[in-house]
C-alpha cells in the first residue's frame, strides 16, 4: 500500500519514518515534507491546505491511506473531501475537529459531557467581556487572575494568561478592538485561571472505541524553569510519571469517554487523535485546558519512538471503524525525550538557511532518531526553514539516561545561532524525587 502524510513538520517526519516500517507499506509521500522526510520517504511538493491538489495526487498515485498532520486542513474539511471521492483519509471530519479550531466549542462540549474543565463564559462582544473583568456588582471579588482565549485557530499564540485586571482587559482589546488574531477572535473565551503541572494525553478513536496512548508531557514556554514566551513546545518526554495508571483510567472514564461519546450523540463523531491538553490541578484533579484534533507536534515524536507495533493497523482500523477488533500495541518500556533545536530569535523573528552540520553524527548514536521540523535541501546542505528546527530525540534505560541520551546527540548537530532548553524531562525527575521523599 501507498501511503500520503500531510505536513511538513517533526510530528510527520516522525509519522512518516514510523509508517515506512510498516510491512504492508510500500511507498511513502510526504507532502510538502521536510529534508528528514526527503531522507526517509518521498517528498510531494503540494501545499497542506492545496486540498485539490492532494486528491489529485491521491488519486493519480493510487494512495491506499493518508494521514493528516496539522490542524489547518482538518479544520478546512480535508477529511470531508477525500471521503467524498472514496478517498481512505486519517482524521477528524470538519465538524468534529471543531474540538480544536474553536474553543467556544470544545467549551461548550466539554459543559455538555460534564468533563471537568476551567469555568468559562463566552463573549462576543469586548464591552461586555470588560464588564464582566471588571465585575458588575460594587465590592464583587476581583475575577483576575484570569485566561483569555481567542476562539479560532491562532497558531497557538490567541491565549494569553492575565494576573492583574488591566492584563485582562488588554488582552479582551487585542483580541476583539485591535483584532490582532484576525476573524479567530470573533468570539472570546474568559475562563479561570488553573494552576498545576499540564500533561499531554493523547487518544485514538474511530468515533466508539478509544484506544489511549502513554502520557506525555510538552515544554511550551521558551527557556529553561518554564519561563519566556510561550512557543509550538521546545522539547517533550513520554511516559510522564504524572499521570500513573490509576490517573489515566481516571481520564479516560471522566474525560475521554465522556467526549467522544457526546460528539457521537451529537452527529458529529470524532475519528482521529484527540489530544486533550490537561491541567493536573493539586486540589480538583485533571482539568482540560483544551482538545487538539491531532497528534501533538513534539509529544507525537517520542510516542512513536516508543511504539513497537505497526502503526498503519492502527490508524487503518480508524479508518475503518473497526478499532475494538485489533490488539493492544506495544509500547518500549523505556523512556524517551525529545529536544526541540530551535533557530536565533525563536519564537520571535529568526533568519532561516543557516547550514546544519553533524545530523548524520547524532543520528548513529545509539537509540537516537533526528526528526527534522524546519529543515530543507539547499543542494547537498541541509538548512534551517523554520523555528523549530529539529527534535532530536532519544530512548533510556531511565528518563536521567534518555536525557544524557538526548542531549549527547543535541551535542553533535551544530549551527549558527541554535539554541535548546537544558532542561528537558527534569519535571519528571523532580516529581520522582519528591514522591520518593513523601513516601
Ligand atoms: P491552550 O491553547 O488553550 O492549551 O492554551 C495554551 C497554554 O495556555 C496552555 O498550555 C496553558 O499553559 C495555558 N492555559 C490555557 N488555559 C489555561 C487556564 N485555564 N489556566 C492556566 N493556564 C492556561
Ligand atoms: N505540543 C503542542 C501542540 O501540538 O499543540
Amino acid at each position: 500500500m501507498k501511503v500520503l502524510v500531510v505536513g511538513n513538520g517533526g510530528r510527520e517526519h516522525a509519522l512518516a519514518w514510523k509508517i515506512s516500517q510498516s510491512s504492508r507499506v510500500t511507498d511513502v509521500f510526504v507532502a510538502p515534507g521536510n529534508a528528514g522526510t526527503a531522507r526517509d520517504a518521498i517528498n510531494v511538493d503540494i501545499g497542506v491546505n492545496d486540498i485539490e491538489g492532494l486528491i489529485a495526487f491521491a488519486k493519480k498515485e493510487n494512495i491506499g491511506l493518508t494521514v493528516v498532520g496539522p490542524e489547518a486542513p482538518l479544520s478546512i474539511g480535508i477529511v470531508d473531501a477525500f471521503e467524498s471521492e472514496k478517498l481512505r483519509v486519517f482524521g477528524p471530519t470538519r465538524q468534529a475537529a471543531q474540538l480544536e479550531s474553536s474553543k467556544a466549542f470544545c467549551k461548550n462540549l466539554l459543559r455538555q459531557a460534564d468533563v471537568p474543565t476551567a469555568d468559562f463564559q463566552v463573549f462576543r462582544d469586548a464591552d461586555d467581556a470588560m464588564r464582566f473583568i471588571k465585575g458588575r456588582y460594587p465590592g464583587e471579588r476581583d475575577r483576575c487572575p484570569v485566561v483569555v482565549k481567542a476562539d479560532g485557530l491562532a497558531a497557538g499564540k490567541g491565549v494569553i494568561v492575565c494576573k492583574r485586571r488591566n492584563d485582562a482587559l488588554e488582552a479582551i482589546d487585542r483580541i476583539a478592538r485591535r483584532k490582532e488574531f484576525g476573524s479567530a477572535g470573533a468570539q472570546m473565551i474568559i475562563e479561570e485561571r488553573l494552576e498545576g503541572q499540564e500533561a499531554s494525553v493523547l487518544a485514538i478513536t474511530d468515533g466508539k472505541t478509544i484506544l489511549p496512548l502513554p502520557p506525555a508531557q510538552d515544554h511550551k514556554p521558551a527557556f529553561d524553569g518554564d519561563t519566556g514566551p510561550n512557543t509550538g513546545g521546545m522539547g517533550a518526554y513520554c511516559p510522564t510519571p504524572m499521570v500513573d495508571d490509576a490517573l489515566m483510567a481516571w481520564i479516560e472514564e471522566h474525560v475521554l469517554v465522556p467526549s467522544v461519546h457526546t460528539m457521537k450523540r451529537n452527529r458529529k463523531p470524532f475519528r482521529g487523535v484527540l489530544y486533550a491538553g490537561l491541567m493536573l490541578t493539586p486540589q480538583a484533579g485533571p482539568k482540560v485546558l483544551e482538545y487538539n484534533c491531532r497528534f501533538g507536534d513534539p509529544e507525537c515524536q517520542p510516542l512513536l519512538m516508543r511504539l513497537k507495533s505497526d502503526l498503519v493497523d492502527i490508524l487503518d482500523a480508524v479508518v475503518d471503524q473497526s478499532l475494538d477488533q485489533i490488539e493492544a500495541p506495544e509500547w518500549d518500556e523505556r523512556p524517551v525525550i525529545c529536544v526541540v533545536m530551535a533557530s536565533k530569535g525563536y519564537p520571535g523573528d529568526y533568519d532561516n538557511g543557516e547550514v546544519i552540520s553533524g545530523i548524520d553524527a547524532a543520528d548513529e548514536l545509539a537509540d537516537v532518531k533526528v526528526f527534522h521540523a524546519g529543515t530543507t535541501l539547499d543542494g547537498q546542505d541541509v538548512v534551517t526553514s523554520g523555528g523549530r528546527v529539529l527534535g532530536v530525540t532519544a530512548l533510556g534505560d531511565n528518563i536521567a539516561k534518555a536525557k544524557l541520551n538526548a542531549y549527547t546527540a543535541v551535542q553533535q548537530v551544530r549551527w549558527s545561532g541554535s539554541w535548546c532548553r537544558k532542561d528537558i524531562g527534569d519535571k519528571a525527575m523532580q516529581f520522582m524525587e519528591q514522591q520518593a521523599a513523601e513516601m
